[in-house]
């Protein structure tokens, strides 16, 4: 890993074994893109990556001179009102109104290490060996304006992580309009553009579209990263497959408002800028001021979607969630919510959590209802003190009965939101988010605290500490579950109401930071009405998020599956629920049930004290077999096989190899049963072809070269009744387990 500066030739040029990427000083003094890809070897200059080109209906920049055009050139961070006409990476409206800047190189620093973002989550390492950071000065003299681009470059990963500051050295005001984490551009367009798209309980479905001219973008306008559109986007070749061909990844370390574009040029050069999304953002810079950006990171892979995922999951686990998550085993949990909803009291509380105890469940998560009011979703939200009606002993009590029963004890939070018929509205009814004079919207019969104010995140925080402290609670899951609508803020003056937005989400980390700072030891999970906010943001304080609040197996194989795309399966929260499945009523056996949920967090959400006793020796059976294999599943490398999202999507399949590669875990499940098919098989992948495997349901070692090329063969359902046949019937699944021999 290393970041190079070759005076003469005023090129940068970061790299490390996997990856280059090489920035010039273009003759104007800006930076223009070089290149992006496999690790280059050999002398790098600007002739090798750019040239002047005389080209007829173009602007030029300098008098006299036909070559160089800003609109012809790959840039770094492109400005507005320039001779390129794309859309830039920063606007910045002046005090006359123009919005005209010049943003030219003055210095570069390059650091061991990688400092951190000022009240944002970003990549991080404990080691300064284990980062090197570049960052670039460019100054706007007219407008007494510094730019500082950062780059970081890790050791043995094929990503670079970005982002962007902007310092006011002068004595006037600014409203930085659009101030984006990233922008590239790359060298063609022959790239289709995959998104993880959809909608509450059905999170992260891969779509991808060819790239056109013009741009194509994907955003969130709802206070929240969204589960309408994920801060995630892939750029594939078409030939790219999941072990073959280029990708490149760009992952927003953020969970608000966002925008992920792409633009093709009548060249066909595209650039891709992703940042907070400039659609009713503005942020007013007065003098010695200085806004920091999101971090944006970007991924390259020369051998297919595969490496591209399996580099994000390894980014994240190693230098976004907290370091004490790395390591930490992730406790199999039991959660109330779809097995009581509000509905419960002491008694049914602690005969769920004997159950769980006696099925070797670690850890009990009291969920939504324990607070205030809180009987519906119409109340309570705000006043988080223990309904003593509901939990005699408090939240003290009966933390102490389950952490004496041997388990750990864990809790649910939704702290942004308040209803109106509580104690604590009735005392801040002006702390909404929301216009006094005008209608405030509601969703879920709730409301959004103000959390770009200081003295709202700090009640929440007094109120949570005072039910936190001094009781042993092991685990928090904090939920959010509506968009902000009418955005305005009583506390901002009119020049700072586009700031809404992002001081809001200032407030969320912030309150993340205290309490994490206050209670190191605590396991958060974030959730948003399941993965409405499931992003790199949040996975910095959070090393999981509930993945979606739909339990269904079968539709978890797209949910997962998408969800991969970007984020490692240990960041997944994934539970065995009941049948009929509450989203979709379907009755999904129990087997499928627990192989699906493997691949997650893993744990339970369902009454357990009324299943059947085989029901309960399976779930034992279940809790054992990924306690066994739970390192394996959370430390190993995610290989996806087959895809829900191709051909009839009736087959799904994905398996976890040991970074040793001596140990694997396959999953493979068939949605409907096929009638007279004919023999099939598994190709796996990720093994070390020269090794031999046993594999959990044949009698003799495999070589990891029959496993990866030829596959696993599988016995077809066959015609007629055959109720021994373990592949008939409807929602399948099969687990096998590997081991060197
Ligand atoms: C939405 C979450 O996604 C659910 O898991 C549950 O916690 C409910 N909220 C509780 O209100």
């Amino acid at each position: 890993m290393k970041v190079e500066y070759n005076e003469e030739k005023k090129l940068f040029h970061l790299y490390n074994k996997h990856l280059s990427y090489v920035i010039g000083i273009l003759r104007n003094g800006h930076l223009g893109h070089f290149y992006l890809g496999k690790r280059l070897y050999g002398p790098l200059s600007e002739d090798l990556f750019r040239r002047d080109q005389g080209r007829a209906a173009m602007p030029y920049v300098y008098e006299g001179d036909m070559g160089f055009s800003l609109n012809l050139e790959r840039q770094e961070y492109p400005s507005y009102g320039t001779t390129d006409f794309r859309s830039p990476a920063i606007d910045i409206i002046q005090k006359k109104g123009s919005r005209i800047v010049d943003f030219k190189y003055d210095l570069h620093r390059i650091i061991q290490g990688k400092p951190p973002l000022e009240g944002l989550p970003s990549t991080r390492v404990s080691n300064t060996k284990d980062a090197m950071t570049l960052e670039i000065d460019l100054v706007d003299m007219v407008l007494d304006l510094k730019l500082t681009l950062c780059y970081t470059v890790f050791p043995d990963l094929p990503v670079v992580a970005r982002s962007v500051r902007l310092e006011n050295m002068g004595l006037e005001t600014f409203n930085i309009d659009r101030i984006m984490s990233l922008s590239i551009d790359l060298f063609d367009d022959n790239w289709e553009w995959t998104q993880l798209s959809g909608d509450w309980a059905r999170e992260r479905y891969l779509r991808s579209v060819a790239l056109r001219p013009g741009i194509q973008s994907i955003g969130s306008l709802r206070g929240a990263s969204s589960a309408q559109h994920n801060p995630f986007v892939m750029l594939k070749r078409p030939e790219t497959r999941e072990e073959s061909g280029e990708a490149i990844g760009i992952s927003l370390v953020y969970s608000g408002n966002f925008l992920l574009q792409g633009e093709v040029n009548s060249d066909g050069v595209t650039r891709l800028i992703s940042g907070i999304n400039p659609e009713g953002f503005s942020w007013n810079l007065k003098s010695k001021e200085v806004f920091q950006t999101p971090e944006a990171i970007i991924a390259y892979s020369g051998n297919g979607i595969g490496p591209l995922s399996r580099t994000f999951h390894d980014l994240f686990h190693l230098y976004l969630i907290p370091e004490k998550w790395q390591k930490s085993p992730r406790p199999v949990l039991i959660n109330n919510w779809e097995a009581t909803y509000f509905n419960f009291n002491e008694e049914k509380i602690l005969s769920l959590a004997k159950s769980a105890k006696s099925l070797g469940i670690e850890l009990f998560v009291l969920d939504d209802g324990w607070f205030g009011s809180r009987n519906n979703d119409t109340q309570g939200l705000g006043d988080w003190f223990v309904n003593t009606k509901k939990l005699p002993g408090g939240i003290a009590g009966i933390a102490e009965k389950i952490e004496s029963m041997g388990m750990k004890f864990g809790l649910w939070i939704e702290p942004e939101m308040v209803n109106k018929d509580t104690e604590f509205f009735k005392c801040h009814p002006d702390w909404l988010i929301g216009d006094p004079k005008r209608t405030y919207s509601h969703q879920r019969n709730q409301y959004v605290l103000d959390f770009s104010r200081k003295e709202v995140v700090d009640a929440i925080f007094d109120q949570l500490t005072k039910v936190l402290d001094d009781v042993p609670i092991s685990y928090i899951k904090w939920d959010m579950n509506r968009n902000i609508t009418e955005p305005f803020s009583s506390s901002l003056t009119a020049e700072k109401q586009g700031e809404l937005f992002h001081r809001y989400i200032l407030g969320v980390y912030n309150l993340y930071e205290r309490l994490i700072n206050r209670y190191p030891d605590i396991l958060f999970e974030s959730c948003a009405s399941g993965g409405g906010r499931f992003d790199p943001g949040l996975l910095y304080y959070a090393p999981q998020t509930w993945t979606s609040d739909n339990t269904d197996a079968i539709e978890r194989l797209k949910i997962q599956y998408g969800t991969s795309m970007v984020y490692p399966i240990s960041s997944m929260g994934s539970h065995v629920s009941a049948v009929p499945n509450h989203q979709v009523l379907r009755e999904a056996p129990l087997k499928i049930r627990g192989d699906v949920a493997y691949f997650g967090t893993f744990g339970y959400e369902l009454d357990l004290t009324i299943l059947s006793e085989e029901e309960m020796s399976e779930i034992r059976k279940q809790v054992e077999f990924f306690k066994e294999y739970r390192s394996l599943i959370h430390h190993g490398s995610f290989y996806r096989l087959l895809s829900p999202f191709e051909n009839s999507g009736n087959e799904t399949a994905w398996m976890v190899v040991s970074k040793d590669r001596s140990e694997a875990i396959v999953g493979w499940y068939q949605i409907l049963a096929n009638a007279n098919r004919g023999l099939f098989k598994l190709k796996l992948t990720g093994l070390d072809s020269k090794k031999m495997y046993q594999i959990s349901d044949h009698k003799e070692p495999i070589s990891g070269s029959i496993l990866m090329d030829f596959g696993i063969l599988m016995n077809p359902a066959h015609t007629g009744l055959d109720l021994d046949n373990s592949y008939g019937g409807d929602y399948q699944s099969r687990i096998w387990t590997i081991k060197a021999v």
